[in-house]
C-alpha cells in the first residue's frame, strides 16, 4: 500500500486528510500528535505495522507487517455529533462485526465491551482515547485493529485470550484494504445516522455469550458470576446474579470470560 493508492481507494468516503505509514509506533499515538498540530475531523491514520500498538489500560496490541489492519479515525467536536463518547468504542466494534458479516458472511460477535470474536476467539479490538479540556470534549481517536492474515495472530504466550484472524475463520484470503474501507464506511454511517435506541439494539444483537453464564474478572476482587442478559440503556452490561438480582456493570478494568458448565 502507498498513500496515493489509499487515497484513491477511499476517495468516495467523506474523510478529512489521510495519512499512511508502512511502520508507526501506534496509529492512535500518531493521530493524537496530528490533532495537536491541527488535524481535521474524520482524518485517518493507517499503518501496515505498529511497533507500539496500544490496547486498553496500557496493554499492548501486536500488529506485525503485511497481515493486519490498523487505523485510527480522528473525531472532533466541530461537527455537531449527537453520539455520546462512551458509545464510540461499541460503535467501532459493531462496524467491524457488521462488515465481517455482510462482506464475508462471518458470524462476528462483540465480547463486551470492546473485543470482536470469531468462533470464540479474538480477531479485532477497539481503543478509543479521548481528550478533554475541563468538562469540554476536545477530541477522540477511534482506533481499530483487525487480524486479517494468519501472520497477524500472536503466539499464545503473548496474549491472555485465544486469538484468531479473518482469513483463518473464513478459510480463504481477504483483501484487507477492502475490509478496512468497509469498516470505515460503516463507522461513518453509524456516526452520521446515530440513533441511540437502534444502536443499542444492534449492539445487543451482536453481544457474545448472551444467555450464558459468564464471569467478570476484576483485579484484586472476587469474580462476579452471573447470566449475561444483555445491555442496560446506557450500554452497561446486564447480569442476572444467582440470587435473582440484576447487576449493571460499567466498562472499566474488567475482563469478561465464559464459564464452562
Ligand atoms: P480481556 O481480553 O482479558 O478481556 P481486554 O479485552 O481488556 O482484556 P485489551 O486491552 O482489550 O484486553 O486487549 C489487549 C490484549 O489483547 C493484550 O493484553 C493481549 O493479550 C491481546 N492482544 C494483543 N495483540 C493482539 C492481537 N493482534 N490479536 C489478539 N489479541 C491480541
Ligand atoms: C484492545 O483490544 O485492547 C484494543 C486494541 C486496539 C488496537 C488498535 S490498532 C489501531 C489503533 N492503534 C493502536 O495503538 N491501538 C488501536
Amino acid at each position: 500500500m502507498d498513500l496515493p493508492t489509499l487515497q484513491l481507494l477511499l476517495e468516495d468516503l467523506p474523510l478529512g486528510a489521510v495519512d499512511y505509514s508502512p511502520v508507526l509506533d501506534s496509529t492512535n499515538a500518531r493521530a493524537q500528535r496530528w490533532i495537536s498540530s491541527g488535524a481535521s475531523h474524520l482524518s485517518l491514520v493507517v499503518a501496515d505495522e505498529q511497533t507500539a500498538g496500544r490496547g486498553r489500560n496500557g496493554r499492548i496490541w501486536l500488529t506485525p507487517p503485511g497481515s493486519a489492519i490498523a487505523f485510527s479515525l480522528i473525531l472532533l467536536p466541530e461537527v455537531n455529533n449527537p453520539i455520546s463518547i462512551p458509545y464510540l468504542s461499541p460503535l467501532g466494534a459493531l462496524a467491524v462485526c457488521e462488515s465481517l458479516q455482510s462482506m464475508y458472511d462471518l458470524p462476528a460477535l462483540i465480547k463486551w465491551p470492546n473485543d470482536i470474536l470469531l468462533f470464540g476467539e479474538k480477531a479485532a479490538g477497539i481503543l478509543v482515547e479521548t481528550e478533554w479540556q475541563g468538562e469540554q470534549f476536545h477530541s477522540a481517536v477511534l482506533g481499530i485493529g483487525i487480524n486479517v492474515a494468519p501472520g497477524s495472530v500472536p503466539e499464545p504466550s503473548e496474549i491472555n485470550f485465544p486469538a484468531t484472524c479473518v482469513e483463518g475463520a473464513l478459510g480463504r484470503s481477504v483483501d484487507r484494504w477492502a475490509l478496512m474501507k468497509g469498516v470505515i464506511e460503516r463507522v461513518i454511517k453509524r456516526l452520521q445516522d446515530f440513533d441511540q435506541q437502534k444502536f443499542l439494539q444492534a449492539w445487543e444483537d451482536k453481544l457474545a455469550f448472551t444467555g450464558e453464564t459468564v464471569q467478570l474478572l476484576r483485579k484484586d476482587e472476587q469474580p462476579i458470576i452471573g447470566q449475561l442478559e444483555g445491555l442496560m440503556r446506557d450500554g452497561s452490561l446486564r447480569l442476572l446474579l444467582p440470587n435473582g438480582k440484576v447487576l449493571s456493570v460499567r466498562a472499566g478494568e474488567i475482563h469478561l470470560r465464559a464459564v464452562d458448565s
